[in-house]
């Protein structure tokens, strides 16, 4: 796991998309696993950026979203459907075919769920996996106590989880959904590669007990350090209780020294 800390959310942001970028252009028909949540807004600022004024590609480009909500068609304004519509894919040549987003209005979602990760399959895996995490270590919606060898399900928030996303809608809490269909941590594990993001003094207890701690379904982002090629990037408050910050600053100066020993 590369660990890679930045000095705000801005940085963090041009570091994600910067990544996101460098594998397109390495592999133009990239298939993507995109996150939604205030988190990644930023990084997609970047790639439409990175679109618009430096002609960054999507037009073979595949996506999978995380998760949705469950209930929510995809019209509405608080689906993940319409967030990704509207903070990334409207404002890029990414065609629409090749979008994929559980739907949240489905009649079976356990049919829709086997559909997904039939798709998924479909397309040769995921090539690089974009993630948040959640104030209570989830990734996706796989909630504390989520098997880690879980696949694209319908699960219940946690009510921690509806309290942090009550911001978004525009009333009380009641109203946010109580259900997602969402990727599971297994389905998440086969992506080829895997960068995490997040920012704020809010996720800090989170990122130093999945980086640091144990691998525990209580914490279903700890299930990352099973990963052969994850990359971390946190802005300095979501890394301020990693105990060896020392030692991921320490790999990031030796970075340039290091690269002609791997013949890349
Ligand atoms: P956030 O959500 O980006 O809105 O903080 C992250 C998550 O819950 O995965």
């Amino acid at each position: 796991m590369e660990v890679i800390i930045t000095r705000d959310y801005n940085e963090m942001s041009l570091k994600a998309a910067a990544i996101i970028a460098e594998q397109i252009k390495k592999k133009p028909d990239t298939v993507l696993g995109l996150a939604t949540g205030s988190t990644p807004i930023g990084t997609y600022k970047e790639l439409i950026r990175l679109h618009k004024e430096e002609g960054l590609d999507f037009s073979k480009v595949t996506t999978f979203n995380l998760d949705e909500y469950l209930g929510l068609s995809s019209l509405h304004k608080e689906s993940y459907n319409y967030f990704m519509w509207k903070n990334l894919f409207k404002h890029i040549n990414i065609n629409h075919e090749n979008v994929y987003i559980p739907k949240g209005d489905v009649q079976d979602a356990e049919d829709f769920c086997h559909w997904y990760e039939e798709k998924i399959k479909e397309f040769g895996g995921i090539d690089l996996q974009l993630l948040g995490i959640g104030s209570d270590g989830h990734i996706a919606f796989n909630e504390p106590g989520s098997s880690l060898m879980s696949r694209t399900r319908v699960k219940t928030l946690d009510e921690q989880t509806i309290r942090d996303n009550s911001r978004f809608f525009r009333k009380e809490e009641e109203e946010v959904p109580r259900f997602a269909i969402t990727m599971g941590v297994g389905t998440i594990l086969e992506a080829k590669k895997i960068l995490l993001i997040a920012n704020g003094v809010n996720k800090a207890d989170a990122c130093a007990k999945f980086i640091e701690g144990p691998v525990t379904s209580q914490i279903t982002a700890s299930a990352l350090q099973l990963h052969q090629h994850v990359t971390v990037v946190l802005d300095e408050e979501a890394a301020s209780k990693l105990k060896r910050i020392g030692y991921y600053n320490w790999v990031r100066d030796n970075k340039h020294l290091v690269q002609k020993y791997l013949g890349r």
